[in-house]
């Protein structure tokens, strides 16, 4: 049985984005109306475009998607004046092994989203705005393409809009179900109709980005907080997070906890706490290791789990806060097997452009095939090792660095576990038939 989480540990649980999810059919414009919506929207046509991004600056919001880059910054890239079309693209493509907190806010509050993007679209003078969402999640396309359509009959889109002389037209679009065409420019690619494969930066989206005009590339949950801090203020936001991490965040916690789902809270929670509110780990499991934000983020252990989950505290503790997927593993997992399973991922979903990435994790599935079948040597380690230091910070993207981590976390967290099934001690989990190929 789950135990209920402590008073204290309770009041941690910030619900903003996650607010109206449990009120019914939220998705609705008329139920969103009533619960606030649409009057960020009005507040923030009464303000210049350029103080809009002067408070978001303020505000201290940091992107969702991964990389907790500064909103208001990237806004403030884009150039003004250009005579060139500005777009905004909204990054609905989650596809990061664990990562599961845009597609319930899209379904369950659609309309933050769609406000977020007018409010986003008027400050940054965008008069084109794209959704691209992830191929499979064709029920979140769905509710998105019906909620453009309740807010262009209601005049939050199309022409003229609150009567501000504003103009913006919302397309949602659906990718084809690629890992790599959430990587920024790779996306960029695939909506212009290319195989989506990742461009040299810089030069950067912001001034070189959809049809190689100025653009802003903002993940859901970046873009669905905007009215929230437009009504509640800048300080609101800052006052709810950490030092260096204002706002709340959605925690997805995945794996082996009593109660796994989204926990929003205050940006500096630890895992301790999360797994309080989620009534613990499952019966019989002890937490072993864990990823603070998918699979592309270094593992850590039970050691870390009082680390505050924002994002200096957590590249501090040797990993990345990232999406904030929290996949939690227990003393009956294998963090060999688990990080095979995740290269194996990397290696199909490797555009192929670059030779570290495309060879780099092919090989490393063939060593892990050989250990995990029991028929790997000391030397595999260090050729594991050496392949991460061929692919770190020499891949042509994001996809190369990030599928070294859990090759390298786990070697420095459970290098013994490797051990185990090269020495003989642990039996293999894979078949010799398996090794055909490697
Ligand atoms: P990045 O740090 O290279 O860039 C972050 C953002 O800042 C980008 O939009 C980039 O265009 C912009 N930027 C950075 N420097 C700039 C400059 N000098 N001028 C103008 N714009 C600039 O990170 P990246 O590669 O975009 O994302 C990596 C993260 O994505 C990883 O940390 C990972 O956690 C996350 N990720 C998320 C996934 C998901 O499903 N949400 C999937 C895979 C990875
Ligand atoms: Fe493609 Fe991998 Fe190179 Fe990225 S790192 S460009 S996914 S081959």
């Amino acid at each position: 049985m789950a135990s209920a989480p402590s008073a204290e540990v309770l009041a941690k649980l910030t619900p903003v984005l996650t607010k109206r999810w449990l009120s019914p059919e939220a998705w609705k414009i008329d139920v969103y109306e009533r619960l606030d919506g649409y009057a960020a929207l009005r507040k923030a046509v009464d303000y210049h475009p350029d103080e809009l991004i002067a408070f978001m600056k303020e505000s201290g919001h940091r992107g969702r998607g991964g990389a907790g880059f500064p909103v208001g910054m990237k806004w403030a890239f884009i150039p003004q004046n250009d005579g060139k079309p500005h777009y905004l693209v909204v990054n609905a493509d989650e596809g990061e092994p664990g990562t599961c907190k845009d597609l319930p806010l899209m379904m369950n509050d659609p309309h933050s989203l769609i406000e977020g993007i007018i409010i986003a679209c008027y400050a940054v003078r965008a008069e084109r705005a794209f959704v691209y969402v992830r191929g499979e999640a064709i029920h979140a396309a769905r509710r998105l393409r019906n909620a453009v359509a309740e807010a262009k009959a209601k005049g939050y889109l199309g022409e003229n809009i609150l009567g501000k002389g504003f103009n913006l037209e919302v397309v949602i679009h659906s990718g084809a179900g690629a890992y790599i065409c959430g990587e920024e420019t790779a996306l960029l690619d695939s909506l212009e109709g290319f195989r989506g494969q990742p461009r040299l930066r810089p030069p950067f989206p912001a001034t070189h980005g959809l049809y190689a005009s100025p653009t802003v590339i903002n993940n859901v949950g970046s873009i669905a907080s905007v009215p929230h801090i437009v009504l509640g203020g800048a300080d609101w936001w800052k006052s709810l997070g950490s030092e260096n991490a204002a706002g709340t965040m959605i925690y997805s916690l995945s794996g082996r906890v009593k109660n796994p789902g989204q926990y929003e809270c205050g940006m500096g929670i630890t895992l301790n706490e999360l797994l309080e509110l989620a009534g613990g780990m499952e019966d019989g499991h002890n937490l072993k290791f864990w990823t603070p934000g998918g699979s592309s983020t270094p593992m850590l252990t039970a050691e870390h789990a009082d680390v505050p989950l924002d994002f200096d505290s957590v590249t501090k503790a040797g990993s990345i806060l990232g999406t904030t997927a929290m996949m939690i593993f227990s003393d009956q997992d294998c963090p060999v097997y688990n990080s095979y399973r995740w290269i194996v991922f990397y290696a199909h979903e490797s555009c192929g452009k670059c030779t570290p990435c495309r060879e780099g994790n092919y090989w490393m599935t063939r060593v892990y095939r050989r250990i995990l079948s029991g028929q790997g040597t000391h030397a595999d380690l260090d050729t594991l090792l050496d392949a991460c230091d061929n692919l770190l910070g020499r891949s042509f993207c994001g996809l190369g660095d990030g599928a070294t981590s859990c090759v390298t976390s786990s070697l420095k967290y459970f290098k013994q576990d490797y051990l185990d099934y090269i020495e003989g001690r642990r039996k293999p989990l894979l078949k010799a038939s398996d090794l055909v190929g490697a």
